[in-house]
C-alpha cells in the first residue's frame, strides 16, 4: 500500500490538528495521541471513531444505497439532463485553474470527473467507504487522492487548497456554520468554493420535496435539507467567505425527468422512443423559465461560487 507524501502534507489528525506521519499500515499524529487505519484500497479513514451523528447516518445511508444511487445515474433521461447541468457547472468553473483541489462529500468523485485536466491534484473526502472505492475504481489517475473523513470536522490541513467542489453533498449536511467554517480554513487565500445543490426556494418544490422526504424509504429524512437563499448567504458570509454567483437551473423537466430513486415511474422512460431528444428539449424550457424575471430564484438546482478574500487571515 503506498500513501503518496505530498497528499500525506495535505492532510492533519481531525482530533488533534497535528501533522500526520505514514508508516506503511496506517497513518499516526506527530503528538503521537491518534493513530488512523489506511484499508485495502489505500483509503485512510478518519471518520471510524471521530464522525457527528449526521454524519454516521449519511454513512450507514449511502453504504445501503450506493449501488442503486449509480444505477440511477445511468438511465438516458437522467444523462442527458445531467449533461445541461454539467455544461452550466462548466460555465461558472468557466477556464479558471484549478491548481490543488478538493471535492467534498465527494462520492464517487463526481467533481473531479467533470473537470479533469483542469484538476492540478486532488483530494476527494467522503464519509462512506462504499463510495470512495467507486471513485477510486473510475480515477487510478495518480493526481487523486481518496480519503474517509466528516465534512464537518476535515482531515485537511489550513490554506491548502485554490478550489473545494461539493456535488450534491451541502443538503446532507445540517451543520452548515461547521461545514462552511471547514472550506474557509482550507482554501487557500483568494480560494474559490464552487456548489452545485437541490434548492427550494419555490414554494412547489419545498412542499413536494417535503412530501417524498417523509413518503420515500429510499432517502434518509433527517439529512435532507435543500438549499435557501435566504439561510445560505448569511451562513456563508458569517464562515469568511464572499457570495460570488448563485443561479438556479431546472424546472418542470428536472422534476418529471430526474429523481428516478423516488420518482421510481420515470425509470420506465427509458424505454420511450427519443427519450434523449425529449429531454434535451424540457431541459432547454427549464432554461428558459427560471431566466423568466420573478423565477430567477424558482429552480430545483443551484449552481454557486463564493470566494475566500485574498487578504482573509488563515
Ligand atoms: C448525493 S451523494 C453525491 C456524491 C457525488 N456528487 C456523486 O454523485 O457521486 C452525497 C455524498 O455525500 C456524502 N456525505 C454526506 N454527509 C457527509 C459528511 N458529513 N461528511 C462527508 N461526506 C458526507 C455521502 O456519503 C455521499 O457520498
Amino acid at each position: 500500500m503506498n500513501l503518496n507524501s505530498q497528499f500525506v502534507r495535505m492532510m492533519r489528525c481531525p482530533s488533534s490538528g497535528s501533522a500526520l506521519v505514514f508508516d506503511g499500515q496506517g497513518l499516526s499524529s506527530c503528538d503521537g495521541a491518534n493513530c488512523y487505519r489506511v484499508n485495502a484500497s489505500g483509503i485512510p479513514l478518519f471518520a471510524e471513531t471521530l464522525c457527528t451523528e449526521d454524519a454516521k447516518r449519511q454513512q450507514v445511508h449511502f453504504e445501503m444505497v450506493h449501488a442503486q444511487y449509480l444505477e440511477n445515474l445511468g438511465y438516458p433521461h437522467t444523462q442527458e439532463y445531467m449533461a445541461y447541468l454539467d455544461d452550466a457547472f462548466h460555465k461558472v468553473v468557466s477556464d479558471a485553474e484549478l491548481a490543488v483541489t478538493a471535492e467534498i462529500c465527494c462520492g464517487s468523485g463526481e467533481a473531479f470527473r467533470l473537470l479533469g485536466r483542469k484538476v492540478g491534484s486532488g483530494v476527494g473526502v467522503d464519509i462512506s467507504a462504499s463510495m470512495l472505492d467507486v471513485a477510486r475504481h473510475f480515477l487510478r489517475d495518480r493526481r487523486y487522492c481518496f480519503i474517509q473523513g466528516d465534512a464537518t470536522n476535515l482531515p485537511l490541513n489550513d490554506a491548502t487548497f485554490d478550489s473545494v467542489f461539493i456535488i450534491g453533498g451541502i443538503h446532507h449536511v445540517n451543520d452548515r456554520a461547521r461545514l462552511f467554517g471547514e472550506i474557509y480554513r482550507v482554501l487557500k487565500p483568494g480560494g474559490r468554493f464552487f456548489w452545485r445543490e437541490p434548492v427550494s426556494d419555490f414554494f412547489l418544490w419545498r412542499w413536494l420535496r417535503a412530501l417524498i422526504y417523509w413518503l420515500s424509504p429510499a432517502l434518509d429524512e433527517k439529512t435532507e435539507r435543500p438549499l435557501l437563499y435566504g439561510e445560505t448567504v448569511p451562513v456563508l458570509t458569517q464562515a469568511g467567505l464572499e457570495l460570488k454567483h448563485w443561479e438556479t437551473h431546472g424546472f418542470l423537466g428536472y422534476c418529471l425527468l430526474m429523481n428516478s430513486d423516488v420518482l421510481v415511474f420515470n425509470r420506465l422512460f427509458r424505454y420511450l422512443p427519443g427519450i434523449r431528444a425529449l429531454t434535451r428539449l424540457m431541459a432547454k424550457l427549464d432554461g428558459w423559465t427560471v431566466r423568466i424575471p420573478g423565477l430567477r430564484h424558482a429552480g430545483l438546482i443551484v449552481i454557486g461560487m463564493a470566494e475566500k478574500p485574498k487578504r482573509a487571515q488563515s
